[in-house]
C-alpha cells in the first residue's frame, strides 16, 4: 500500500486506540501480562511496538523494568500521560532496527504486531535485533493469530458494521497470497463526510516464523494457542510463542 509506513498505524488510531482496546481488552492483557511475568526470569524486558503501554504499564507494575521501542511519537505522547507512563524507556524508531543499550531477559511483540512489519526481510530483521538484544538464555515471545482466509472470496473480504439511513460502515481487505500481504480499508460514508482508515500487514505462517527465528540464532521452546498456555492445534486460531537464545 503506497504512502503507508511505520508510524501510519500509530498517526492514524492513536486517538481511538485506547478506547478501542484498553477495557475491551481487559481479560487478555491481565492473562499476557501473567504470563510474561512468569516468563521473565530476571527483571530487564523489552517490548517492541509499545504502544500506549496496554501491557507495559501493568508489567512494570509487577516490578520489572521495562524498556520498548515505538514507531509512533503519538503513542508514546500518550503512555507519558498515564501513571507510571514517564519511568518507561522508550526509543522511538523501527522495531526491525532499532537498538537499545543493554541486554534483556525478555523481549516480546503482542497482539498480531510482528505483521505490522510489512515486508518478509523487514521480519527477518527483526528477529535478528531482537537476537542482538536478548542476554544469553534469553526468551522472546511472539502472539500473533494464525492467518485464516475461509471468509476470503476471490482474495477478497468485505464486511459491514452497519447500514443505516444516512451512514454505513464496511471494512475490505484484499489478499495478496504471494507476498502474503493484507491491505485493508475501514470505510465510514454518511451523507457529508468519508472516513477511512487503511491497515497494511505482512502475515507469516507460524513455521515461517519459526525459521526466521532460526536464522538470528533463536530456537522455539513452546508454542501455546494462548496465553493460558492451552496446547497450540490444527484448529488454533492463534499462537504464543517462545523462542530462546542459546545460554552459551
Ligand atoms: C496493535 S498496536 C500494539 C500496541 C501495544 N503493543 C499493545 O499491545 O497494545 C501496534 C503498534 O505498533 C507500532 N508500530 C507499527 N510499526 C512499527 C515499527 N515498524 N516499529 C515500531 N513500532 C511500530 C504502532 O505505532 C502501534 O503502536
Amino acid at each position: 500500500m503506497e504512502g503507508y509506513g511505520t508510524t501510519t498505524y500509530g498517526e492514524l488510531n492513536v486517538e481511538r486506540y485506547d478506547a478501542m482496546y484498553q477495557e475491551s481488552m481487559q481479560t487478555e492483557t491481565q492473562a499476557c501480562v501473567e504470563a510474561l511475568a512468569e516468563l521473565a526470569g530476571g527483571e530487564r524486558v523489552l517490548e517492541l511496538a509499545i504502544g500506549t503501554g496496554r501491557v507495559a504499564l501493568p508489567l512494570a507494575a509487577l516490578g520489572l523494568s521495562v524498556h520498548g521501542v515505538e514507531a509512533s511519537i503519538a503513542m508514546v505522547a500518550e503512555l507519558r500521560k498515564k501513571r507510571g507512563g514517564d519511568a518507561i524507556p522508550v526509543e522511538i524508531g523501527d522495531m526491525a532496527e532499532t537498538s537499545v543499550e543493554g541486554t534483556f531477559d525478555l523481549v516480546y511483540i503482542v497482539f498480531n504486531t510482528i505483521f505490522n512489519l510489512t515486508t518478509q526481510e523487514a521480519q527477518v530483521r527483526c528477529f535478528q535485533n531482537v537476537s542482538r538484544h536478548l542476554k544469553a538464555g534469553g526468551l522472546f515471545v511472539v502472539e500473533t493469530v494464525v492467518p485464516d482466509f475461509s471468509e476470503y472470496v476471490d482474495g477478497q473480504r468485505m464486511k459491514g458494521s452497519w447500514a443505516e439511513m444516512h451512514s454505513a460502515r464496511f471494512e475490505i481487505s484484499i489478499h495478496d497470497r504471494i507476498a502474503q500481504t493484507v491491505a485493508f480499508q475501514r470505510v465510514v460514508i454518511s451523507d457529508d463526510s468519508t472516513e477511512m482508515v487503511p491497515h497494511f500487514m505482512r502475515y507469516a505462517w507460524p513455521s515461517e516464523l519459526d525459521l526466521m527465528a532460526q536464522l538470528a540464532g533463536l530456537e522455539r521452546r513452546e508454542r501455546w494457542a494462548w496465553w493460558d498456555k492451552s496446547p497450540f492445534t490444527t484448529t488454533s486460531k492463534s499462537h504464543v510463542t517462545v523462542y530462546a537464545k542459546s545460554a552459551t
